[in-house]
Order: C-alpha cells, then sequence, then structure tokens
C-alpha cells in the first residue's frame, strides 16, 4: 500500500512564497510514512488526481491586495469541479501566506484559505505554535514570531530576494505546520 500523501498547492509570483512552500515539504518529510507533494498553482491540471487521493492539502499564497493572488483564486474557483462531488470532503486542510508588511492584512488571506477548505468540507489545521517575539525576551527569531495562529505566517521584506527572505524563523514555522499536517495526516488514515 503507498504512503499517505500530504500535498501542498500554491502560487508564488517572485519566489518568496515557494520557499515557504519548500519549507513546508521539509517539515511534511520529517515525518516519516508520509509522503510530500508540491504543486503549483500553474501546474495543477496535471494534479488533479493526487489532489483527489491525498489525505491533506496545504494552501498557500502570498498576500496581494490584501488577499490570496489571483492565480491562486483561479485555481480555487477550477477547484469548484472537485466541490460538486464532494471529493475533499474529510481530507485534512491547512494553509500559509507570506506578505511583504510585517501586518499586510495576512488574516484576509488566511481565512481566505481557510473558506475554501471549509467549502470543500475538510477539516482545519492550524499551526499548533504559541507565538513568539511578543515579550520582553523575545526576538524575531523566534518560531511564530508574527503570532499566526491559523496557519503559518511569513513576512518577506519586499526589497530582498528570495534568497534571503522569508527569513529563517518563518521557514522554520513552516516546517512545523508541514510536520504537523503530516502527523496529523497520519494518525487520520490509520484512524487512531
Ligand atoms: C500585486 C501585489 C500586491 C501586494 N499586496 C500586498 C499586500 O496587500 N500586503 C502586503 O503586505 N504585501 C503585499 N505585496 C507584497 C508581497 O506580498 C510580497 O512581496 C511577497 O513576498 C510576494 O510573494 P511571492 O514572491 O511569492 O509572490 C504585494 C505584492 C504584489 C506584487
Amino acid at each position: 500500500m503507498s504512503e499517505p500523501v500530504v500535498a501542498i498547492v500554491y502560487h508564488s509570483g517572485y519566489g518568496h512564497t515557494k520557499v515557504q512552500a519548500e519549507a513546508v515539504l521539509s517539515g511534511i518529510h520529517e515525518v516519516s510514512a508520509i509522503e510530500g507533494l508540491l504543486i503549483q498553482v500553474e501546474h495543477v491540471d496535471e494534479h488533479w488526481d493526487e489532489l483527489d487521493n491525498a489525505a491533506a492539502i496545504i494552501f498557500g499564497s502570498p498576500v496581494y491586495m490584501g488577499n490570496v493572488s489571483a492565480a491562486f483564486q483561479a485555481f480555487a474557483e477550477k477547484s469548484s469541479k472537485r466541490w460538486f462531488e464532494s471529493k475533499w470532503k474529510d481530507k485534512l486542510a491547512a494553509g500559509f501566506v507570506n506578505s511583504g508588511s510585517q501586518n499586510g492584512d495576512k488574516s484576509q488571506a488566511i481565512n481566505a484559505l481557510f473558506t475554501l477548505a471549509q467549502q470543500h468540507g475538510m477539516i482545519w489545521v492550524g499551526l499548533g505554535h504559541l507565538p513568539g517575539n511578543n515579550s520582553s525576551t523575545g526576538s524575531i527569531n523566534d518560531i511564530n514570531r508574527l503570532g499566526g495562529f491559523s496557519g503559518a505566517f511569513a513576512q518577506s521584506n519586499v526589497d530582498q530576494g528570495s534568497e534571503v527572505v522569508p527569513p529563517e524563523a518563518d521557514r522554520r514555522t513552516a516546517a512545523l505546520l508541514g510536520k504537523r499536517v503530516a502527523e496529523a495526516a497520519l494518525r487520520w488514515t490509520r484512524g487512531a
């Protein structure tokens, strides 16, 4: 029997959210007996069957004009074909977003991902980590430095390339989301 798959479907216009997606994948790979699959929204048409068979789907988008990007939303609308047949019902779901500003209206974008998952009848997995960087002893190097709960948040300075940002703390935060979803997918598929 093949291993349960945790798929990541994401958009990245300029590479920053791609780095975050790859960090989520690295977290998935920390869990043995789970396979990770990275899909760019531009290539989703080659992957619908894999998505239909996945145990979990993690959605990811940059924040563009206070919401998910148009390219991500195009994928969301394409997924309505799955919605008609409840194909993704009872799969696990999670999300990650990346913006240029510290806040940047990331919550609006993560809520769009959450709503998409709920429309499909999926079961949402949050980050599950306490916020960092919120006390006198905290720092921007803390895991969950941006204090998100509903998913993995990242921030990428707009004048820096994806080889530098999002910073290591956000990459580790993203990896923790991937690991958490993979562990949940194991429990979910084994019925434990
Ligand atoms: C069209 C557009 C709109 C943007 N809107 C926002 C925004 O509303 N809030 C924000 O913080 N950053 C915004 N940004 C900055 C991006 O979120 C940021 O540069 C991000 O790292 C881009 O990710 P990507 O390289 O994966 O596309 C915007 C960038 C673009 C190109």
